[in-house]
């Protein structure tokens, strides 16, 4: 039987699941989870800010197909993904009489899928899960692949486990509502999958002239394209050992400057973008790309309303310590995820740190001088 095109599968080492990305797809949800022999009680889980405006109709959906559901939300937000929040919702799961057959629904951003996603993985050692993305990033990024986790007070994401979900359903007319500043964020992880490893997407995205007007199939054709390349790398390499880390474009300069200016200043796809930028003009020192590369690059990354400047109060010393920090780092050589061009990444451990301090301090003195 052929499969609609909206269904994307992701093959994992404990089977398949669809990731389904489509305008309205929610309206479907009850039917989706008696398609997979999803039966047993619905847990919602959801924050303050998503929960009013797409789980009461979906809770409704479900009762009437006869799920046994319930709803709980959290506070927005980052800080909401700890040990702390995970205790509450196993209260919740538990005193409600939680069992091994029912469906943890994980309805949000990245912030609720990792943190619904790890309490699935744990509750009575490990529940099935649904990822109901509902921003940009979750869509194409964090509701594929299996990682799950919550925050420790000495670092981000240092308590997780891999639970794959049984079913990740996008339905993008939840864009709709995301703030325009968190929607320009996600845009920075689809430009990072179409130049690591999508050409065609990126001169998809090149002749779009208005991103922020971008609904319906336009703008879920857009998004599957994006969600497929972490299908694709995934299915490659479940527990990021080579090809994984070539998501990581971006990263090991973004989240050096994420840390630097302190978490909730600059969004993550805000720091990405501007660590692509940086990372691009590391991988022209290096010979992979030529100047063209770089410009186009920064050219889409701006028309998408990403920043590519670094920001003030970060100094030179400051990044690099955090790069030899980062958990990529092996042997004491930071491991750089670099393009090679328009749609293709490579992994390099030879980066000198005085290519990095270069590109770094070509940018700052960019910021320091006159505008
Ligand atoms: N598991 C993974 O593989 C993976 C990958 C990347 C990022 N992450 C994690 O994802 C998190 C970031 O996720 P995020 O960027 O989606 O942030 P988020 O979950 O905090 O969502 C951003 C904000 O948008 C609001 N929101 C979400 N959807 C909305 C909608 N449709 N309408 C109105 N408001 C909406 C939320 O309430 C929140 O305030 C981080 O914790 C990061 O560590 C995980
Ligand atoms: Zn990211």
């Amino acid at each position: 039987m052929t499969q609609p095109a909206e269904y994307l599968y992701v093959t994992t080492t404990g089977g398949r699941y669809e990731v389904i990305v489509a305008h309205g797809a929610f309206d479907h949800l009850p039917h989706h989870l008696q398609r997979i022999g999803l039966r047993g009680a619905a847990w919602v889980i959801s924050d303050d800010q998503v929960f009013p405006r797409y789980a009461p109709a979906l809770i409704a959906r479900l009762r009437a197909a006869g799920y046994n559901a319930h709803g709980y939300a959290v506070p927005p937000g980052e800080p909401s993904k700890d040990l702390a929040m995970a205790a509450r919702l196993y209260d919740w799961l538990i005193g409600n009489g939680v069992e091994r057959r029912d469906t943890v629904l994980a309805l949000g951003g990245g912030v609720i899928g990792d943190l619904a996603g790890f309490v699935a993985a744990t509750v009575l050692r490990g529940i099935a899960l649904v990822h109901l993305p509902t921003t940009l990033l979750a869509m194409v990024d964090s509701a594929i692949g299996g990682k799950t986790g919550v925050n420790h007070s000495l670092g981000k994401n240092l308590i997780g486990a891999f639970h794959q979900p049984r079913l990740t359903l996008a339905d993008t007319t939840t864009l709709a509502t995301l703030p325009p500043r968190e929607l320009r964020a996600g845009w920075a992880e689809v430009i990072k999958h179409a130049v690591i490893r999508d050409a065609d997407l990126f001169a998809h995205l090149e002749a779009i002239t208005d991103p922020a007007s971008l609904q319906g199939d336009a703008l879920a054709t857009i998004i599957r394209r994006a969600a497929r390349v972490k299908i694709d790398i995934v299915n490659i390499d479940e527990r990021e050992t080579g090809e994984r880390m070539l998501l990581n474009y971006g990263h090991t300069l973004g989240h050096a400057i994420e840390a630097a200016r302190g978490y909730g200043d600059l969004l993550h796809g805000e720091a990405v973008a501007i660590g692509m930028h940086l990372e691009a003009q590391i991988a022209h020192r290096m010979g992979m790309v030529d100047s063209r590369f770089v410009e186009r690059q920064q050219r889409l990354l701006r028309a998408y309303g990403l920043p590519t400047n670094l920001p003030p109060g970060v100094t030179i010393d400051d990044l690099i310590e955090r790069t030899l920090r980062d958990k990529k780092v092996r042997a004491g050589r930071a491991r750089w995820a670099l393009p090679l061009g328009i749609g293709a990444a490579t992994v390099r451990d030879d980066v000198p740190e005085t290519v990095v301090r270069a590109i770094l301090e070509k940018a700052t003195d960019r910021n320091e001088g006159p505008v």
